[in-house]
């Protein structure tokens, strides 16, 4: 792609963020660093503390459906690591998505962390590439559950079980417990399950409860489609923040917009091809972001009446 000869710097960057008014945001890890949240694939974060405490060949199997249908105990001996804390607050990084929302310019936060932060500082055109923690799903009777419901469990490293399929498959001996006191709920998802499931898929789904993010394995919802279905066509500048760009398919967004829209990495590192971003700003985004504060004249949060 042709790189703009308009956009040098920081300065040009403000300039061209003024005018704009559909900027797709594409986000990750290294915005909640400042949080006290680690990334994933930096040292010392979350994949190389997997890959100290268990024997895995890739560290990325925690968050791989099969190995978690077989092995649920791996993710939740770790899942206390990486739940949100109720404390946490946004960072900079994420209220700037928010003021961009606030000024009408934010067509869309296309969002991988699974912290839940962006819906916090407030961000509504969030889509959650990768799920969150705030919901979770029973894989066997879908039965719905918050992140309060199984949060005891996280906490103890427990694996959560589902209370309405009131029965648990023991999976070592693959034979099914009985509970005591079957309930209606029980029934229904049996009858939900055996209407679509058959009775030996009924035997091998496990009841655990899993966490709504995306797996590898598991499809991003027909949200995350749906909207850069259209939002490639009209978004007018692309803000690439605090990711690495390794996983499919929000690795892919940059390069299937149009070649003209102006593209800008804010982040600790160069990513993606070499050449590729019309500007790389290197160096912790909220240090990057306060001086484009400055630049903008904005202040934090308090730019567009109402909209806080
Ligand atoms: P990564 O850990 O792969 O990348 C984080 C990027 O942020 C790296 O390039 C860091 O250099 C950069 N970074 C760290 N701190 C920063 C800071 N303060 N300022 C600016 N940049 C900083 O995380 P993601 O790209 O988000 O999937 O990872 C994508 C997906 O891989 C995640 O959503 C996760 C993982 O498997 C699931 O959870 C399902």
């Amino acid at each position: 792609r042709t790189k703009s000869e308009d956009l040098k710097n920081i300065q040009d960057l403000a300039r061209i963020i003024k005018q704009a008014s559909h900027i797709l945001v594409v986000s990750g890890a290294g915005i909640s660093v400042s949080c006290g949240i680690p990334d994933f694939r930096s040292a010392g974060g979350i994949y190389e503390r997997i890959q100290k405490t268990f024997s895995l060949f890739d560290p990325q199997e925690i968050f791989d459906l099969n190995v978690f249908k077989e092995s649920p105990e791996l993710f939740y001996s770790f899942a206390k690591e990486i739940i949100p804390r109720e404390s946490t607050e946004p960072s900079l990084s994420h209220r700037f998505i928010r003021d961009l929302e606030c000024h009408q310019k934010l067509l869309r936060n296309y969002a991988q962390n699974i912290d839940g932060l962006e819906s916090i500082a407030g961000i509504d055109r969030v889509v959650y590439c990768h799920g969150s923690f705030s919901a979770a799903h029973c894989l066997r009777c879908n039965a719905h559950y918050s992140l309060d419901d199984i949060r005891p469990d996280i906490v103890t490293g427990r694996v959560p079980y589902c209370s309405f399929c009131g029965n648990r498959v023991n999976w070592d001996t693959n034979i099914h417990e009985s509970s005591n006191n079957p309930s209606s709920e029980y029934k229904s998802c049996i009858d939900n399950n055996s209407s679509t499931d058959g009775e030996d898929e009924d035997r091998i789904t496990p009841n655990i409860i899993k966490p709504d993010i995306v797996f590898f394995g598991e499809a991003l919802s027909d949200q995350f489609f749906d909207c850069f279905e259209s939002d490639r066509e009209t978004a007018d500048l692309l803000l690439v923040i605090g990711t690495s760009l390794q996983v499919a398919p929000v690795s892919k967004i940059p390069f299937c917009i149009s070649a003209e829209i102006p593209q800008v990495l804010i982040n600790l590192e160069p990513v993606g091809p070499s050449d590729w971003f019309d500007l790389e700003l290197i160096g912790p985004c909220d240090v990057i972001i306060e001086r484009l504060y400055q630049l903008l004249g904005w202040q934090h949060g308090m730019n567009h009446v109402g909209c806080f």
